[in-house]
Formats: C-alpha cells, sequence, structure tokens
C-alpha cells in the first residue's frame, strides 16, 4: 500500500510518500524561515507559508518517488493537534487531493506520528525495529511527554508524565534566545555545549525525584536568565553546557524510570530535541547498563515530516478505517493526559 502523507502543524510543510511497511519512498520537508526575526513561530506567517508551499511540496515528493496521485492508496493527513491555520492547510490540501483522485483520506494525530516515527526505513538495509510495548520519550519544541505504546492505535497509547509548563525544547530555544544565539536555538545550544564544562555554571535540576513521571522546564529558563542579568559576559559556552547537561540528564532519567516502572525492554526517542547529541548519548548509555534495548531514530525522522504521518495514515488505512471529507483540524491531541498543567501539588 503507498500512502500520501502530509504534514503542516507548526512551521514545516511536509509530504512523504511511504508504504503500510514503513519503507519511505519520498519525504520532503519545507523548513519556514519567516519566524527567524521574531525568535518564535508566528501562527498567522505560518498558516500563509503552508499555503504558498503545501502543494509544490506534494509535486515533489510525488516525483521523487516516482508515483503518480493516481498509484496512491490514499491520503493521510495531520489533523491535531497544532496552530489550527496552519492544520487547516494541510487538511484542506489533502481533502482536495483526495476527492479529485478518488482516494479515501484519514486524519493522523501528530504525536502518534512522532511515536510511531521509529518503524521508518528511509534505506534498504532492514532496521532493529522497537516490540510492543515500548516507552517512548516525545521531547519538542512544543511537547515534552513519555508514553507507554502499546500498540499504534490511540488508544493502545498511555501518557505516563509530561511537563507541566514549558517543553524542553521550547526551553533550549529560549536559552539560545538569552545567550543571542537565534533561533531554532536546539542546535546552537547543542554545538556551543561542546565547547563548554558543564560543572562551571550550577543550575538546579527541576523536579529530579524519582518517583514522579513529571517534568517542568520553565524555571531552568528563569535561572539562566538570572545568571546573565547577573553577570553579562558570562562563559556563554558553560552556560549551555551546564544547561544541557541538567535537561538531558533529567530527561533521560525519567524515561528510564517510566521503563522500569513499566516493566518494558525498549525504549525509544521521538521530536526535535531527540537531534540533542547528549541526550541521544545519555539515552543509548543508560538504556545498556539498565539492560534495556534503546532506538534513536534517524534525524529525518525526529522532527517534523510528512513520512511519519503516512506511516500512521498507512497502518489506519490497513485497519480498514477511513475520515469523512468532514475531518477537522484541532488544537488538542486525542491522546489522553494525565499531567495536571501549571504549579501545585496533584
Ligand atoms: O519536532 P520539531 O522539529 O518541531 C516541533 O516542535 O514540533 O522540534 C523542534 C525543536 C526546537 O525547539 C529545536 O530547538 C529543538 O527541537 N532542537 C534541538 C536540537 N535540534 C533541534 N534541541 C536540542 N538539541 C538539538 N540538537
Ligand atoms: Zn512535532
Amino acid at each position: 500500500m503507498l500512502v500520501l502523507g502530509i504534514e503542516s502543524s507548526c512551521d514545516e510543510t511536509g509530504a512523504a510518500v511511504v508504504t503500510d511497511d514503513g519503507r519511505v519512498l519520498s519525504d520532503v520537508v519545507q523548513s519556514q524561515v519567516v519566524h527567524a526575526e521574531w525568535g518564535g513561530v508566528v501562527p498567522e506567517l505560518a498558516s500563509r507559508d503552508h499555503a504558498r508551499n503545501v502543494l509544490p511540496v506534494v509535486r515533489e515528493a510525488l516525483a521523487r518517488a516516482g508515483v503518480t496521485l493516481e498509484a496512491i492508496d490514499g491520503v493521510a493527513v495531520t489533523c491535531r493537534p497544532g496552530l489550527v491555520g496552519a492544520l487547516l492547510v494541510g487538511v484542506q490540501a489533502a481533502k482536495g487531493l483526495a476527492f479529485g483522485a478518488d482516494k479515501p483520506i484519514v486524519g493522523v494525530d501528530h504525536l502518534i506520528g512522532h511515536l510511531l516515527a521509529v518503524f521508518l526505513r528511509r534505506d534498504d538495509a532492514a532496521r532493529e525495529a522497537p516490540s510492543f510495548p515500548f516507552v517512548a520519550l516525545l521531547v519538542s519544541g512544543g511537547h515534552t511527554a513519555i508514553y507507554r505504546v502499546g500498540g499504534a492505535r490511540a488508544d493502545q497509547i498511555v501518557e505516563l508524565g509530561a511537563t507541566r509548563d514549558d517543553a524542553a525544547g521550547e526551553a533550549f530555544d529560549k536559552v539560545a534566545k538569552l545567550l543571542g544565539l537565534g533561533y531554532p536555538g536546539g542546535p546552537a545550544v547543542d554545538a556551543l555545549a561542546a565547547k563548554g564544562d558543564p560543572t562551571a555554571v550550577k543550575l538546579a535540576k527541576p523536579m529530579a525525584h524519582a518517583r514522579s513521571l513529571d517534568m517542568s522546564f520553565s524555571g531552568i529558563k528563569t535561572q539562566v536568565a538570572a545568571l546573565v542579568r547577573e553577570d553579562p559576559a558570562i562563559d556563554r559556552a558553560n552556560v549551555c553546557a551546564s544547561f544541557q547537561r541538567t535537561v538531558t540528564t533529567v530527561l533521560a532519567d525519567k524515561l528510564l524510570a517510566a521503563a522500569d516502572r513499566e516493566d518494558v525492554r525498549d525504549v525509544v526517542l521521538g521530536g526535535g530535541v531527540a537531534a540533542n547529541s547528549e541526550l541521544r548519548r545519555r539515552v543509548t548509555e543508560g538504556a545498556k547498563r539498565a539492560g534495556m534495548r534503546a532506538f534513536v531514530p534517524p534525524l529525518a525522522s525526529c522532527t517534523d515530516n510528512g513520512a511519519m504521518i503516512a506511516y500512521a495514515g498507512a497502518l489506519r488505512l490497513a485497519r480498514g478505517e477511513r475520515d469523512g471529507w468532514d475531518l477537522a483540524a484541532t488544537s488538542a491531541t486525542v491522546l489522553t493526559r494525565v499531567t495536571r498543567k501549571g504549579r501545585g501539588a496533584r
């Protein structure tokens, strides 16, 4: 089965052609540059840029896969969660293409796309895949949560813990902004951290208690802001190294604690922050020590892309599921949340 997937939930316009066994025939991602000067994603600019790019990106994905729309078995599109205006562009484009070519359409939850991206195969080599159930840390600019993934269906995926405030990627972006490193900040902090001493600057570890899988990343950003205010000439590499060590230690420790608690052997990383070199290393090494298997997908599968949406949609189509032409864009995920947002005891 061949599925065209379309992603437009935030600031990447993506389209891909993927088979229902995860083979990626093409995966085209157009990252929006319009947000850089604002230091964050501007929703209205995102919608307009998606509207300009969605059809060229789809055409490119079909061309690279060497197929026409007629050869496709269905169209999958991110319909939640995300910026509603941005999502709407993808959903409407997908409806037009599917209706015109007389193909079925399925909506995909962006988070489920991320959680299943570990099954994508981007080259001919048979990639080792985790087995269900696994525990996954999804960590991006918009989301930070740990899930037990018992299968590909939404009702088989359970949130075990999540951030109560900022996403970890958001903290990377804000710290980069405080240090004048530009947007998006994650890659810049990662690169500068490699040149710094992670013990030179003291930062408190947020919500490090072993028993709770809840997380919090807004306080550490405030700590960094105070440090920079006190000493504007502070060594930026040391701040990056300390910040990154603190955040990745919390993320890796909670992921491994969750797997241990769930009695699960396979752990998986997903989302844009999974690109972080220290997080990848900590999870890989920590899992090995604990006798677990860590699966860290290639970068192209971790950041927002159409292939993960096509694959999650292909599994829905293969189960015989279809959506109607009334498929709507929604800002909230379909996955049940257990973590209370904001301060205070649970
Ligand atoms: O998944 P993604 O592409 O988009 C969504 O947020 O959904 O993730 C983007 C986030 C940004 O916050 C970016 O700063 C962060 O991932 N990021 C990183 C790295 N590369 C990207 N964070 C830390 N280290 C990196 N190397
Ligand atoms: Zn994402």
